[in-house]
């Protein structure tokens, strides 16, 4: 396969940037667009006309763009609760998926997106972006290196301000609101769970047997609606939310280590995805680094650049700067790009997907009974046991 050729599904806000960094490959080319508006998939065809000279098929129905000879791969930029649906759908009419990230409805869904891959044996990869980050790549790399010892606890949180996303979901199309007023849980697990999973061997050595959750009482969005009476739906105002603020969960794996996650998405603050390991001979945070022996001495993991891997120091990552998340995410494409057409096992595969997206229908049950414990399903039927160890990307090889 000299070119992949994309039909992309969901053209909001991600699917557009997603379809940007595709369009900027020499070896890509966008050739289906859906969206349930046309007026999205139509200003992207707009785009890649003026752009590229050539105008993609563009439909509402997905169905119509997964059985195109002309679709090599189904990129999964839709709304939460559509993604698994259309994978599955995709997969069975043979094509090669890459799926946004989002958190699962149902443990059955999980389940039902690890068979339709079992069973069409097509390449699935999962869109976390995060995994490709420096920050979380060159702490993975010194964890191989034995750098923080024998890691013990990790965390890592999604805190991000998305009040305004939220509350204008109706004028903006999107799908937050409609979660937010009906669910309670932790949403958004994969962007700080993906690189944990990832660094602690999950589905490959270890993996993760129970969590508990608990969520915070409900009154950012609240008072946003109260703040903003003149802008917002009026059918908002006073309308009490399900989703409570802050929503912590805990995670123990198979081998005793501990993963707390922090869904913060509905009061003031900064962003910030706060990855902190911490192991018996270090513990980082945010890239402050405290090794043992050293004191109290905080120097910074930036300083063992030499252990970060070729993707962020080599030629190609400065020309794909510019692509969205500080290049982060032509990363991630030209990984599942490769993959693809080498015909090698994509890096972030179906059994990540499944165990990283239970989270949320799990911890919405955790949740709803008080906190009570909840198991986390083996979707790798055993071979957790045995899969070897492999990261998203290579690292160095430093004396
Ligand atoms: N990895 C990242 O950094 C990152 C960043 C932003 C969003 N995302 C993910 O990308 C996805 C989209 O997020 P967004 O912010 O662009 O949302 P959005 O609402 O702006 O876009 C989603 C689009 O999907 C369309 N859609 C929904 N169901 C569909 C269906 N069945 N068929 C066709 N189109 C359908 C909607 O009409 C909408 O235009 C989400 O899963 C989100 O979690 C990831």
């Amino acid at each position: 396969m000299e070119k992949v050729r994309m039909g992309f599904v969901g053209l909001g806000g991600r699917g557009h940037d997603n379809q940007q960094v595709a369009l900027n490959m020499k070896d890509v080319e966008v050739t289906a667009l859906c969206d349930l508006y046309l007026d999205k998939a139509e200003r992207c065809a707009d785009e890649n006309e003026q752009v590229y000279g050539r105008r993609p098929f563009v439909t509402t129905d997905y169905k119509e763009l997964i059985k195109r000879d002309d679709v090599d791969a189904v990129i999964i930029t839709s709304a939460w609760e559509s993604h698994i649906p259309i994978a599955i759908d995709a997969m069975k009419a043979g094509k090669a998926v890459a799926m946004e990230v989002g958190g699962a409805y149902s443990l059955n869904d999980c389940f039902d997106l690890v068979r339709a891959q079992e069973e069409t044996g097509v390449p699935f990869f999962f869109l976390e972006n995060a995994c490709f980050c420096e920050e979380e790549l060159l702490v993975t790399s010194l964890v191989r290196r034995g750098f923080y010892g024998d890691v013990v606890h990790c965390s890592g949180a999604y805190g991000h301000d998305l009040r305004e996303e939220i509350v204008f979901g109706k004028e903006n199309r999107h799908y937050r609101l409609r979660n937010y007023l009906n669910r309670n849980c932790e949403n958004y697990p994969t962007h700080e769970l993906g690189p944990i999973a990832k660094l602690l061997g999950i589905n490959r050595g270890n993996r993760m047997v129970s969590l508990v959750s608990m969520a915070s009482k409900s009154a950012g969005l609240k008072e946003y609606i109260n703040n903003n009476k003149d802008k917002v739906d009026p059918e908002l105002i006073g309308k009490d939310f399900m989703q409570g603020d802050v929503i912590t969960t805990l995670i123990k794996c198979a081998h005793g280590e501990t993963i707390q996650l922090r869904l913060d998405t509905s009061l003031p603050r900064a962003y910030d995805r706060a990855f902190t390991v911490h192991g018996t001979r270090a513990w980082s945070n945010n890239s402050m680094l405290v090794r043992d022996g050293d004191g109290e001495k905080i120097t910074s993991i930036m300083d063992h650049k030499e252990y970060m891997p070729k993707c962020w120091t080599d030629e190609m990552t400065e020309s794909l700067r510019d692509s969205g998340h500080g290049g982060v995410d032509g990363i991630e494409f030209r990984v599942f790009v490769d993959c693809l057409k080498a015909g090698k096992p994509m890096p972030i595969d179906v059994y990540d997907a499944a165990a990283w997206m239970c989270i949320s229908c799990l911890s919405e049950t955790s949740i709803a009974q008080g906190g009570m414990p909840q198991e986390i399903p083996d979707f790798t039927h055993g071979q957790w046991m045995i899969r070897p160890l492999e990261d998203v990307v290579e690292f160095p090889d430093v004396e």
